[in-house]
């Protein structure tokens, strides 16, 4: 298994890659003031994901959902059901939701608190209706919204190819240095930041919104090839 750990000033992050069949990336924030754990996207294994946890001495208070699909939030309930721990997700994701336990919404520009650390949540529609992505101290877990060099797509119910490339623009916002996490290593490679995507990833390159979506329903129709390394946009205009 596949293991990495990030060190910020209030908390560390911890990623387990490649987990289920769908080889999830699951994401932990630890704060180190209150020993509390809030865990992105659980899926698959959550009796794992609780004992990884407990060994380092935390306990998980919060499950954060990026969206609805079940590769991300099958384990929620689980985990809820052992560890009370309270599960957020986006409120305009609440008609797509399969989760029995109570859901607390969040939407646009709020701020989470997990102990001393906080997460700004941002609204990306696109991939599913009301997918969010979380902004912490120098890290962005996204989902499925980006990928490196690439992205999700908009083919299940509540997804929107012009409401991925408004959320594209967006993203282009966040700092360069800000390093994206994203719900599955499908690219060249698995580290990498805002600014490297900003310029290599041909989602945040491309500048209109007609040829965005020329370019993800050419993708749907296989007409144009999924991309997984760095692209110039001159490269992404000549696949169109
Ligand atoms: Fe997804």
């Amino acid at each position: 298994m596949k293991l990495q750990t990030f060190d910020e000033k209030t908390y560390h992050l911890d990623i387990m890659y490649h987990q289920g069949v769908y080889e999830n990336s699951i994401h932990f924030i630890f704060d180190h003031e209150s020993k509390t754990c809030a865990i992105v996207d659980p899926a698959w294994h959550g009796d794992l994901f609780i004992e990884y946890a407990q060994k380092k001495g935390y306990v998980i208070t919060d499950i954060w959902l990026t969206h609805w699909h079940g590769d991300h939030t099958n384990a929620a309930d689980e985990i809820a059901e052992k560890t009370g721990a309270k599960i957020t997700v986006g409120i305009n994701e609440l008609p797509y939701l399969d989760i029995e336990h109570d859901l607390t919404t969040v939407n646009d520009g709020d701020t989470i608190a997990l102990g001393a650390t906080t997460a700004t949540v941002i609204n990306t529609p696109g991939h599913t209706a009301g997918g969010v992505c979380y902004l912490l101290d120098g890290h962005i877990i996204v989902g499925d919204t980006l990928f490196v060099y690439g992205a999700g797509h908009c083919s299940m119910p509540g997804g929107s190819v012009h409401e991925f490339y408004h959320s594209m623009q967006k993203l282009k916002t966040i700092n360069d240095d800000v390093m994206l996490h994203c719900g599955h290593d499908y690219g060249c490679k698995i580290n990498t930041t805002m600014g490297e995507q900003k310029s290599g990833n041909a989602y945040l390159l491309l500048d209109n919104e007609r040829d965005f979506v020329r370019f993800v329903e050419g993708m749907s129709q296989g007409l144009v090839a999924y991309p997984t390394e760095a692209l110039s946009l001159k490269e992404v205009q000549a696949m169109l």
